[in-house]
């Protein structure tokens, strides 16, 4: 071998893997964005047609240098004067690239407003939309029910703000109804916003192409122009132009269709059914080939849509039987019919978000709908009935009762984020997942919260107003803490009464707009009348939580029975610049049980400090607070209960609720990272899993020791924590052979079968011999028979495996298998013409995950952050994960270099949504590094220990 080059064989396998990957990744978005830079100058277009005037220093945007003039049109916030009523849209997409090569769709509209206050200035939003001028103007006034409209002076596109203004000649009059029309033509592009396009490739390997909508948050504007913020709610009656070989559906069933012959051409021409009341970002209209399967439950049809192929092999039927038991448990939780006629679910092959809940027609990335139940995993399953759950729960809460503004976002997602779990659990009820809530939304979002530059969930209405900033809303802060602080604040009052609480308020403000101290009232109420103990209103409780970022740690010491709170901050030594009216206190509902039993009903920790007799331990015994981890706080003890604990955990662990179990483990880990206790009590409290078969505190101890992994992964650590980790795995392992009678059989549960995932994808990687030998046989089997022996739970893991253990050969093999197969992602990947934009920052974010991949990853989006974030806007959803995964290793002073030249780097043009991520990678390095120092060398001590000794 020349030269001094050597790395273990199994090291380049997978280093040329995902070289490989990466490279061809690499180079899919390279050609993505070059695509996109040749072709996208709609933006500019419109602005051209926009500008009647010569008046540009009123209108800036262009201009960076003059500051803002504060014109109406200049701000981004609509004015009180005028409100919407009633609209007729009618839309034409062509599903086919015009002379041009361009995509567009036709349409015109017009809407009713009623006058609030006399305004000689109409200004409706508009975005990307050329008009037919109709004589000098954009559109025309008309007063409603006779009588004669003020003449219109001039109406320009104001492109920075996405207004059309109508200037009168004289003020409209309060009270009065003006019908405000206008013709337009759009571009169907596939920018996964508006009215767009999907494609995809049929069985005969022919383009298909898709007419649909995204509008939320600010999008219906481009597909019409409207006063299009989600107070503005008026009823709606859509009319679709298709082709007749092309089904139309929207919100409401389809009222008629007839033919229409336009240009020489035969059309269809199907009018829909008027919405009732409803925001303009819930508006869904789809021109496609799609197929569906359908069922009436309870009165209500329901639909689920998808690829012809798809629907055809069954793939829908999942959805379709799980469907009618969650309107049905929603009708009784609400209290509240089903408030439309039918309900719509579509499978789209190109879709930004999971899921969008717009009314009567949900639309849902494909694997967020259709399941096929011979390939897809129990994971694919599960996602597939809790995003359900989660778009449904939004048909009442959400769409028929509205947030005024973005402001209240969290509380919208949070809580439709909590009730998707008791959804999916009425369709599911043997499956436990109300359990999962902790793991996957409170343990989850609590890493992030308990960073310095963490942020509220509530936001005053004045802090946003830009696109860019609601589309910055739409973080894990929203969705997870806000499902759950709305969890705990169910749980204290209990399930019932929240219930009634959450019903009146349903009740109440059907088909209009509330802010979130609505919800808090009509609780207060519920409250009152089961006359529930507390120690202060509910809005005094869940101001702590809901304005003031972050959370408690509650510290006991059993001796005395002394209890205090303080902000939980993962590195404490940062500074927390945000001020709280409540200095980082809370009023904290507390339930706990001790070496005796389950204490007796809830303790409110409402001080700082304080004492209670309840806590104080006088025999040795154990105090274990937070049962179940209903409470969104994290615990520590004195080390003597902390001892006891444990020594409980080594006994026989199963006297804690399983949930606390996992607790445990998280707490103590995080602790350990802030410095609230040592590290090695954090690594005892994994001890016991030699013993532990259940999911939650596997899960709770692997995703602890990921971090372990990160950060050593690069140094001597990893021998001895490897060793230590295949003895934890080992009786896991062997466990679940025994009770799958040699992996034949599938463990009932779904609890039980991701935990066979962790024990096959653990034992594998830390080298059981056994496991290892799993992976070789199948993939003997595979080679000699046609089919894929592995089941599909134990794929992704089994893969690995194979690969790392089976070298080049296994790798060529699977290669050539997974190009045959229909895995969508895969094809995409290699074909880099064909890579789907909702993929992009997922595929990025997946090769980040690897400690190979990361560095790649990183050198990809430092050098491309310009094109990135200009071709896709400020606008998308996935900036903040993108910087978080491709940073989440970073632990050493040169990291840390190479993020804060990036965020120079890159100042003048902005981070958008990742600018939070950002500051939080730099604070996330900062703390990596003095950790790292820390602890490294009792690490290895102890992991040397454990595999000595134990
Ligand atoms: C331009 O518009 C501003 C604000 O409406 C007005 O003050 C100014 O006089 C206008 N200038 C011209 C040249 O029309
Ligand atoms: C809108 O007008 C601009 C400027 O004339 C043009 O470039 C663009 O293609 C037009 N868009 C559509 C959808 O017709
Ligand atoms: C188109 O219209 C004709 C006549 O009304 C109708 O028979 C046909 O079903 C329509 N096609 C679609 C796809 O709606
Ligand atoms: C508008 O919606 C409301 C329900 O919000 C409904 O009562 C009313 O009939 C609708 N108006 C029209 C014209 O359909
Ligand atoms: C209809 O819905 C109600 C709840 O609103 C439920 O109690 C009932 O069982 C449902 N009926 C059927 C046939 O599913
Ligand atoms: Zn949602």
């Amino acid at each position: 071998m020349a030269g001094g080059f050597f790395i273990s064989k199994t090291v380049g396998i997978v280093a040329i893997m995902l070289g490989l990957g990466a490279v061809a990744t690499i180079i899919a978005l390279s050609v993505v964005y070059a695509q996109e830079k040749n072709k996208g100058v709609s933006d500019v277009g419109t602005s051209t047609t926009a500008s009647p005037g010569t008046n540009t220093t009123a209108r800036p945007g262009t201009s960076t240098t003059t500051p803002a003039p504060n014109n109406p049109w200049n701000r981004w916030r609509l004015p009180a004067t005028l409100k919407p009523e009633f609209y007729e849209v009618s839309l034409q997409p062509f599903l086919k690239p015009d002379a041009n090569n361009m995509y567009i769709f036709k349409g015109n509209s017009s809407v009713v407003f009623m006058c609030e206050e006399a305004t000689d200035l109409i200004l409706i939003h508009s975005k990307k939309l050329n008009y037919t001028m109709q004589g000098s103007f954009h559109a025309m006034l008309q007063a409603e029910g006779g009588g004669n409209a003020p003449a219109i002076s001039r109406t320009w596109l104001e492109t920075p703000t996405q207004y059309l203004v109508v200037q009168l000649d004289a003020p409209l009059q309060q009270g009065q109804r003006y019908r405000l029309s206008s013709t337009f033509t759009g571009e169907l592009a596939d920018d996964l916003a508006g009215f767009y396009r999907s494609e995809y490739t049929d069985e005969s390997g022919n383009k298909q192409v898709v007419a649909t909508t995204q509008m939320q948050a600010a999008d219906a504007r481009k597909a019409f122009p409207c006063f299009d913020e989600p107070a503005m709610k008026a009823n709606f009656t859509v009319t679709l132009i298709h082709p007749s070989s092309y089904g139309a559906i929207s919100n409401m069933p389809a009222k008629n269709t007839r033919e229409q012959v336009i240009d020489g051409v035969t059309w269809n021409v199907t009018e829909f059914d008027t919405t009732p009341r409803m925001s303009t970002y819930l508006l869904a209209f789809i021109v496609s080939q799609f197929t569906h399967v359908e069922r009436i439950s309870n009165e209500t049809l329901i639909r689920i849509w998808g690829r012809p192929k798809a629907i055809a092999e069954g793939q829908g039927d999942y959805a379709l039987n799980v469907t009618g038991p969650i309107l049905n448990f929603f009708e009784e939780h609400y209290n509240t019919s089903y408030p439309l006629p039918k309900s719509d679910q579509v499978g789209l092959p190109d879709f930004n978000a999971g899921a969008m809940e717009n009314w009567g027609l949900v639309t849902y990335r494909e694997n967020s709908l259709l399941f096929d139940a011979l390939y897809s995993s129990i994971g694919n399953k599960e996602r597939v009935v809790t995003v359900i759950a989660h778009e449904l729960a939004h048909q009442w809460f959400g769409n028929l009762v509205t947030l005024r503004w973005w402001n209240d976002l969290w509380l919208n997602e949070g809580f439709a984020s909590y009730v998707e779990y008791l959804g999916a659990h009425s369709a599911e009820p043997t499956w436990n997942i109300k359990d999962l809530m902790v793991l996957n939304e409170l343990h989850a979002v609590m890493a992030t919260d308990a960073l310095a530059s963490s942020h509220p969930l509530s936001f005053r209405e004045e802090e946003i107003n830009t696109p860019a900033q609601i589309s910055e809303v739409f973080d894990s802060i929203s969705y997870s803490k806000g499902a759950s602080v709305l969890r705990m604040l169910s749980s204290f009052l209990s399930e019932d009464v929240f219930k009634q609480g959450l019903q009146s308020y349903l009740h109440t403000f059907s088909y209009n707009n509330t802010i979130y101290t609505d919800l808090w009232v009509h609780l207060q109420e519920a409250v009152k009348k089961n006359n529930v103990q507390l120690p202060d209103s509910i809005s005094n409780i869940m101001d702590r939580w809901t304005l003031q970022m972050g959370f408690p740690v509650v510290t006991v010491d059993t001796h005395s029975g002394t209890v205090s709170q303080t902000h939980f901050l993962l590195d404490p030594t940062s500074s927390v610049d945000r001020p709280s009216v409540f200095n980082y206190t809370w009023i904290i509902p507390i339930t706990w049980m001790t070496g005796t039993g389950p204490g007796n009903g809830t303790y409110w920790l409402t001080k700082v400090t304080d004492t209670t007799t309840s806590f104080r331990l006088n025999s040795p015994s154990w105090l274990l607070l937070n049962l179940n981890v209903t409470g969104y706080f994290r615990v520590n003890y004195n080390q003597e209960n902390w001892d006891q604990l444990l020594k409980q955990l080594d006994a026989n662990h199963t006297v804690f609720p399983v949930i606390n179990r996992a607790q445990i483990i998280d707490d103590a880990f995080n602790l350990a990272r802030a410095k609230y206790v040592d590290v090695t009590l954090a690594l005892n409290t994994t001890r016991f899993l030699s013993q532990e078969t259940e999911y939650m505190p596997w899960k709770a101890a692997l995703n602890s020791l990921q971090y372990f992994q990160q950060m050593f992964d690069r140094s001597e650590v990893f021998g001895a924590m490897s060793k230590y980790m295949h003895k934890q795995v080992t009786p896991l392992f062997n466990y679940y052979k025994t009770i799958t009678n040699n992996w034949k059989d599938l463990p009932s549960g779904l609890m039980a079968q991701y935990n066979e995932i962790n024990a096959i994808s653990t034992a594998c990687s830390y080298g059981v011999t056994d496991c290892q030998n799993l992976a070789t046989n199948y993939l003997q089997q595979w080679k000699s028979g046609s089919t894929n022996p592995v089941p599909p739970n134990l794929r992704s893991a089994i893969y690995c495996s194979m690969v790392a253990t089976g070298g080049e050969d296994a790798w060529d093999f699977l290669w050539e298998k997974f190009k045959e197969a229909h895995v969508v992602y895969l094809q995409y990947t290699l074909d880099p013409t064909k890579i789907r934009k909702q993929d992009a920052t997922s595929t990025i974010n997946s090769i980040a995950s690897n400690v190979v991949g990361q560095s790649l990853a990183w050198d990809f989006i430092r050098g491309n952050w310009r094109t990135l974030f200009t071709q896709y806007g400020g606008g998308s959803f996935s900036f903040s994960r993108l910087i978080l995964s491709v940073t989440q290793r970073f632990s050493s002073e040169f990291e840390l270099q190479q993020l804060e030249q990036f965020k120079k780097d890159n100042q003048d043009i902005g981070f958008g949504s990742g600018t939070r991520a950002l500051e939080q990678a730099l604070e996330r390095t900062r703390a990596n590094i003095i950790w790292v120092k820390e602890n490294q060398a009792t690490v290895l001590d102890w992991f040397e220990n454990e595999v000595k000794s134990r």
